[in-house]
């Protein structure tokens, strides 16, 4: 505990995300269900989080990646208060926020990451042009736009604000080429969290078990089992070209200078 930090694995500095195929946390242990970290950027978007859509609020998710045993931080909720309440600073910082009177508990910091998340929103030319630029989208992109990412079908489930966020079958038509990597099967429904197109450009590997290298190729294997679609490599490009409009201008972030550790802060502990 103590090494790994959210941005280990949801980088901001590179889309959300950490680029494996499956997430590496505690001594290097790799996700049991071979799965891959999604990006947290717009994830104030989606209507539930996780692959499995376990979790309906952000601030659940932060506490969901810490308990004990889990492989990602192997953190208690016991040391993490200690952590915080260690430092003057952060104690400050906390009364600074929500009075005098605050109690530092383990929901209250997981709540206070989840508002920091809150502000991880990426707007793109995509939404100059939904709010009315209509120059924004280059005329290809916004042709392809219409004629093959809505035409095809891609938005009957990449749809609302994140292009994603809500649950859906997965493997439609036909079964996910590299369903076997790993054991994840969705939720109790088979369902699968369906994940945002903002940024893809710049989250690869693809898919929850991160098998899918290019965004070309999880473009074709999505028309192959969610549609039965075989789209030929033109249109791939295209529709591609369009996901690309999607890359958003990221939060301006100064990194952080963090409290420093006093006699009372308890060790990082790797073992
Ligand atoms: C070891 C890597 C790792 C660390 C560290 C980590 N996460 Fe994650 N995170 C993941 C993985 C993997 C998932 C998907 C897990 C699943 O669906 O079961 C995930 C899911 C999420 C989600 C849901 C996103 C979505 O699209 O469903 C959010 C939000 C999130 N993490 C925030 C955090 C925060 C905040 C922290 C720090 C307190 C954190 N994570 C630490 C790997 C990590
Ligand atoms: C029936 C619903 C559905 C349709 C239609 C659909 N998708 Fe998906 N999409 C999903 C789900 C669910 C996943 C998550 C699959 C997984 O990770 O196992 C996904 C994953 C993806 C991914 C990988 C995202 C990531 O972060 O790993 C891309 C890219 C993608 N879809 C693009 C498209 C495109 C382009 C189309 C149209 C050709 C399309 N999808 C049609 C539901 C759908």
């Amino acid at each position: 505990m103590g090494l790994i930090s959210c941005n280990t694995c949801h980088n901001l500095a590179t889309g959300g995300d950490d680029g494996l195929a499956a997430a590496v946390g505690h001594k290097w242990t790799s996700n049991p269900h071979h799965l891959g970290s999604p990006t947290v950027y717009n994830a104030v978007f989606f209507d539930t989080q996780f692959w499995d859509g376990r979790a309906a609020d952000l601030g659940r998710t932060s506490r969901g990646t810490n308990p004990r045993r889990r492989p990602e931080m192997a953190n208690t909720e016991e040391n993490v208060v200690a952590v915080v309440t260690s430092m003057p600073e952060y104690v400050q910082r906390f009364q600074k926020a929500y009075g005098r009177d605050v109690k530092i508990t383990y929901k209250k910091i997981a709540d206070t990451i989840g508002n920091f998340e809150r502000t991880l929103v990426t707007p793109s030319a995509y939404d100059d042009y939904l709010n009315g630029n209509e120059n924004a989208l280059s005329k290809a992109e916004r042709s392809w736009y219409e004629k093959k990412f809505i035409e095809v079908g891609c938005a009957t489930c990449h749809t609302g604000i994140a292009l994603g966020g809500s649950m859906n079958m997965l493997g439609v038509t036909a079964k996910y080429k590299y369903a076997n990597v790993g054991d994840f099967k969705g939720d109790a429904n088979g369902m699968v969290k369906v994940p945002t197109l903002r940024n893809i450009t710049q989250t690869a590997p693809y898919f929850h078990n991160g098998q899918v290298a290019t965004l070309k190729e999880a473009i074709v294997e999505m028309g192959r089992i969610q549609l039965g679609t075989a789209i030929s490599d033109k249109d791939a490009a295209s529709i591609e070209t369009f996901l690309g409009s999607l890359e958003g201008r990221k939060p301006n972030l100064t990194y952080p200078i963090l409290p420093v550790r006093t006699a009372s802060t308890p060790a990082q502990n790797i073992n």
